[in-house]
């Protein structure tokens, strides 16, 4: 019954033009997304590097909206209170990257006074958030071995929505692959939050793109 949660668009900066950045945030603020979700990756969790606090310190300045930053990356705990004060809301390690210390790394988000959200790729199982969904505020579930934009979502993370919503009220993000199809899908399993890079920075028309993924006609 995803009808009854509110449904929260979340374009990924990683599909925008860099060199435009102010521009592409602007853009997709007027065009009516909830959040912005911006991609951080060190090149050893992930094989790709992306930007840091600096870049996030400097998106902060052009946009009133929730900066939902997802941290693909090692020993998180180490950048959380950085990242805070660049002006992030929203927090989301992986919980791969804290194996044997999740909890201590969901009350240091705590207590930097952002959301805190949890990280699942696609082959983790939900047994790994097992004892910590009572204390996040989001869990995101990759729809695609996370690391780069552009991928095939994959459909095998389905049942995987559907059994965390059984569990778990708050927010459940999906990330990787979601266009107008894959987002009925995913809302339809129980997530609520959607994660968009090509389906909205590669089409001409933002707003356009944004109804289609809230499946309006
Ligand atoms: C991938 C990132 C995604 C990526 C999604 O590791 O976490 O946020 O930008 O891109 P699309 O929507 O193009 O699959
Ligand atoms: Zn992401």
């Amino acid at each position: 019954m995803h009808s009854q949660r509110q449904i929260k668009i979340a374009p990924s900066l990683l599909a925008a033009d860099f060199a435009h950045l102010a521009d592409e945030v602007k853009k997709v603020e007027k065009a009516g997304c909830e959040m912005l979700h911006i991609d951080v990756m060190d090149g050893h969790f992930v094989p790709n590097l992306t930007v840091g606090p600096a870049v996030i310190r400097s998106i902060r300045k052009v946009t009133t909206l929730p900066l939902d930053v997802h941290l693909m990356i090692e020993a998180p705990e180490k950048y959380l209170k950085d990242f805070a004060a660049a002006g992030a809301n929203h927090l989301t390690v992986h919980a791969e990257a804290c194996e044997g210390h999740l909890g201590r790394v969901i009350e240091g988000i705590r207590s930097q006074g952002v959301g805190c959200g949890v990280s699942l790729k696609p082959a983790s199982p939900l047994r790994q958030l097992e004892g910590f969904l009572d204390q996040i505020d989001m869990v995101l579930l990759m729809t695609v071995n996370p690391g780069f934009g552009g991928q095939v979502f994959m459909p095998e993370v389905l049942p995987k929505i559907e059994e965390l919503r059984k569990r778990f009220s708050r927010d459940i993000e999906v990330d990787g692959g979601i266009n107008k199809e894959t987002a009925k899908d995913a809302l339809r399993a129980g997530a609520n939050v959607l994660v968009a890079g090509s389906a909205i920075f590669g089409k001409p028309d933002a707003r356009q793109a944004i109804e289609d993924l809230r499946g309006y006609a």
